[in-house]
């Protein structure tokens, strides 16, 4: 009985060996087409330098990871990558891509990270971002984007960190990030933003980090600060601001928030000093390099020299008023003597006369 079932079961094992067998030996032999370079096991696919210019590129269908940088890609057709549909990186950074169409990253849901930088993007449409639902890292710095409106970002639910560096965004159209609730890191340095307008960064409450330096901001919306919850810091340096506004600062309702402002050309009066010291005593925001925002700010204090500047005023004008009176008591006395002598004189001829 225990004789017959051993045997079964050994044949059940003669039976599945060749199969597992086969198997591996599919894996160990690589048969797959792979245009670029492959590494089975780590599900990579490395085609670099290659100077592509066109897509599909035959890859195994479980690659994860794919490098297509530096290369001449210039277009991206809807659906580009539907026979890798596993991948999770995607460099496409210095190509010379133009144009990204609806769709083109479509069926990539597993897509984390996503690199196109050192592009030619100009714009960019409501659909690019389209089947992209699980995407973290988006970086389109060093592209030509001018704009960023209200649709660009719509399908990015899961996106954490957004590189826009390195563009010429010049206007930022309310909601543009809208959508994304996730997003902790927004970099748009080295853009041509001249004003950041109420209701821009609504919907971002987990945004901790917002990069804005080396842009043309001259104005900051008194509100505009205010839905950044969870702001860490905010990097404001090399702009054109000149004046800040308490409320604007005060409106941060985070735990702790770093404010960097060095390189504005703000006007070191004494109405910029008030607000920096009436920012300096809210305990959650830091201003970094306060000195080097208004240096010698307590040698050199303006507000002294307005107070010395008052000073003199009414001390002038003090000094003046009790000469007028001084003059005017002497006058008076010297009409009174006169009066006097007139008088007696008058009182004399009298006498002479009776
Ligand atoms: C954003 O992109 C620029 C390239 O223009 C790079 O220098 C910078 O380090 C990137 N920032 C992050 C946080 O990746």
């Amino acid at each position: 009985m225990t004789d017959t079932k051993l045997r079964t079961s050994r044949m059940h094992l003669l039976f599945i060996l060749p199969l597992v067998l086969e198997v591996q030996s599919i894996s160990m032999n690589h048969n797959f087409t792979c245009d670029c370079s492959c590494h089975m096991e780590l599900k990579s696919a490395n085609c670099t330098n290659s100077n592509f210019s066109r897509l599909p590129i035959a890859l195994p269908p479980f690659t994860e990871q794919l490098d297509l940088s530096h290369n001449n890609l210039s277009a991206i057709q809807p659906r580009a990558f539907q026979t890798t549909r596993r991948l999770r990186v995607l460099f496409l950074n210095d190509n010379a891509i133009y144009m990204l169409a609806d769709g083109a990253f479509y069926l990539l849901e597993d897509l984390l990270r996503l690199d196109l930088s050192r592009n030619r993007i100009s714009s960019l449409s409501e659909g690019f971002s389209q089947g992209l639902s699980s995407l973290r890292d988006l970086s389109l710095a060093e592209n030509r984007l001018t704009s960023l409106n209200s649709s660009c970002f719509v399908h990015l639910d899961s996106l954490q960190r957004l590189n826009l560096s390195n563009n010429a965004i010049e206007t930022i159209k309310m909601r543009a990030f809208g959508s994304m609730s996730t997003l902790r890191q927004i970099h748009l340095a080295w853009n041509n933003i001249t004003v950041l307008k109420n209701g821009i960064f609504s919907m971002l409450r987990n945004l901790e980090i917002l990069n804005l330096h080396h842009n043309r901001i001259d104005s900051l919306d008194v509100g505009v600060l205010s839905p950044l919850t969870s702001l860490a810091l905010l990097d404001l340096t090399n702009n054109s601001l000149s004046t800040i506004q308490f409320k604007t600062f005060l409106s941060l309702n985070t735990y702790s928030t770093h404010i960097m402002l060095e390189n504005n050309p703000l006007k070191r009066d004494c109405d910029l000093q008030r607000v920096l010291r009436k920012l300096c005593n809210v305990k959650r925001l830091f201003l970094d390099d306060y000195n080097e925002i208004c240096p010698n700010l307590d040698e050199l204090d303006p507000c002294i020299g307005e107070m010395v500047t008052v000073l003199v005023i009414t001390v002038t004008v003090v000094i003046t008023v009790v000469a007028a009176i001084v003059m005017a008591e002497k006058k008076r006395g010297k009409r009174n003597k006169e009066k006097h002598w007139t008088e007696a004189s008058e009182l004399s001829c009298a006498s002479q006369l009776n």
